[in-house]
């Protein structure tokens, strides 16, 4: 089974619409007439997917504008209506968004985000054809306590309680240890092969061996050009979530290289 690996920028709080211009830019100029065996994602905050837009699918994108796909951060999980501060799945496709990540460590424990909620955000994103990057991972805590499996299997059948065979296939899972996030700690490459060797069993308990083998199961934590090849080599990584080194377009793009075996 050969499965694209994919790519992704999470910028978080980071890059208004000006700084999402010079990044693009640049890493646009740096990308001219390569072709390259994975797909690239970006995922500025809201207020710049309007730029984003833009630049990606204006009549004068140059060359290779179309290699980048667009992601949302979060999404509602309702449809419209008074939920002040929200915005919803039709709005986000407005701007060519075709991503959008669900369930990231820091919606979960700083904002509160339930596996439930997740999940009836992972149904809307559906609803609207858009694809989510599904967010799993556990604490330091929870793994020092032999805990890993129970936090993972707990997450991935919250998030994808009634979300039916066909749908899954449009989903990307991201396994993120939170311990891994942003802190410069990443996990060996056996800790992460192990780690998504069991998010993929638990996929094929749920959905069948087939459904297993055909999702992607990015890793995310602390991804650097100087780790993406040896994360990248294991089995069952399929690409990676990143954020802080994808917020310079340089690194970004040799994590890329070095993690997709794109020539440099
Ligand atoms: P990091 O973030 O690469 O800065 O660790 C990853 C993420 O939160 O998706």
């Amino acid at each position: 089974m050969t499965r694209k690996p994919i790519f992704a920028a999470n910028w978080k709080m980071n890059k208004g619409a000006s700084e999402t211009e010079d990044f693009i830019k640049s890493f646009l100029s740096k990308i001219q007439g390569e072709n390259f065996p994975c797909e690239i994602v970006v995922a500025p905050p809201f207020i710049s997917l309007p730029k984003l837009a833009d630049l990606l699918h204006n009549a004068n994108a140059g060359q290779n504008a179309h290699a980048i796909q667009i992601a949302a951060q979060n999404c509602s999980q309702f449809d419209s209506g008074a939920y002040t501060g929200e915005v919803s799945v039709l709005m986000l496709r407005e701007f060519f968004v075709h991503f959008v990540i669900l369930g990231h460590s820091e919606r979960r424990a700083i904002f509160g985000e339930t596996d439930a909620m997740i999940n009836a955000k992972i149904k809307k994103a559906r609803e609207a054809n858009l694809k989510p990057i599904f967010c799993i991972g556990e604490t330091l805590a929870e793994r020092e306590s032999g805990k890993l499996e129970d936090v993972l299997r707990t997450q991935i059948t919250g998030g994808l309680e009634g979300v039916s065979e066909k749908d899954l296939g449009e989903i990307v899972i991201a396994y993120e240890p939170v311990w891994a996030i942003g802190t410069g700690v990443t996990a060996s490459s056996q800790q992460a092969q192990d780690a998504h060797a069991f998010v993929r069993s638990v996929i094929a308990d749920l959905y069948g061996a087939d459904a297993a083998a055909k999702i992607r199961i990015q890793y995310g934590g602390s991804v650097k050009p100087g780790n993406a090849a040896e994360l990248m080599a294991c089995p069952d990584i399929d690409g990676a979530l990143i954020g802080g080194a994808a917020l310079e377009s340089q690194s970004f793009l040799e994590i890329i290289r070095h993690g997709s075996g794109s020539p440099e």
